[in-house]
């Protein structure tokens, strides 16, 4: 360095002061005040903890990328025409206390998944859409995922699954079984459903007092 202060010669304690309040600020804003706001959040009523075939197929949810196409938090109408598009009220801290870690997503390259457990309650229809989504919905830019599946000759032994495909997609005497990765996937969309209410109702003394004049 050439004329004024170097780098060295400015004054460490004032820099690592102003450092450590920086960083004392940001951890505050970051870290404590949000874990303050969220620690006393509830389960509400309505939601059921996941059971353990559908936080297999959580798992499977997050290993298959399905996150990186699909968000899981629908928003308020003044952001986003969310509930007009039919995906649900918009979510509230509580539709969230059992997704550990949470799977909001940013990408909507596909719609929202949310409340797909009630928009669509078919798991025959969720098998053969992510067998081929193009059988369902022309044109889809979703990916298929055959290995979740097993194509053979003959029919399905007792306790498989058999998929029933819109016709085209298989050869004479073809069947496909899900496997149970694939089963537990969809029993995981289906348990995608927060269309309880955000707020619990309100006690009729509560509406009394606050309707008072
Ligand atoms: C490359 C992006 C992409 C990925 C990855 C992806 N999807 Fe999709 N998905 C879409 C698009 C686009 C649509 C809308 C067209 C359609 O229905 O196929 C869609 C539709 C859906 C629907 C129907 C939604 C509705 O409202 O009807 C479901 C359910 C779904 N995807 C589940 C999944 C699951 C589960 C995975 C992971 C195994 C996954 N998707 C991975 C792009 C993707």
């Amino acid at each position: 360095m050439s004329q004024g202060t170097s780098f060295w010669e400015m004054d460490e304690l004032r820099l690592i002061t102003g450092a450590m309040v920086i960083l004392a600020l940001a951890t505050g804003i970051l870290v404590v005040v949000p874990y303050l706001l969220l620690r006393p959040v509830k389960a509400p009523a309505g939601l059921k903890p996941y059971t353990d075939i559908q936080l297999a197929g959580r798992q499977s949810y997050i290993a298959n990328g399905c996150v990186y196409c699909h968000s899981q938090q629908p928003r308020d109408i003044q952001q986003a025409p969310d509930a007009k598009r039919g995906w649900g009220r918009a979510s509230v801290a509580g539709d969230y206390v059992y997704d550990t870690p949470h799977l909001l997503g940013t990408m909507r390259t596909g719609p929202d998944l949310l409340n797909i457990g009630a928009r669509q309650p078919s798991a025959d229809w969720h098998l053969g859409h992510l067998y081929q989504p193009r059988a369902y919905t022309p044109g889809s830019i979703m990916p298929s995922y055959p290995y979740l599946f097993e194509v053979r000759q003959g029919v399905a032994q007792a306790g498989e699954k058999a998929l029933t495909l819109p016709p085209g997609l298989t050869k004479p005497g073809e069947v496909v079984i899900a496997k149970p990765e694939a089963l537990a996937l969809v029993a995981y969309l289906l348990a995608l459903d927060r269309t309880y209410p955000a707020l619990p109702p309100r006690s009729a003394s509560a509406v009394a007092s606050e309707d008072a004049p």
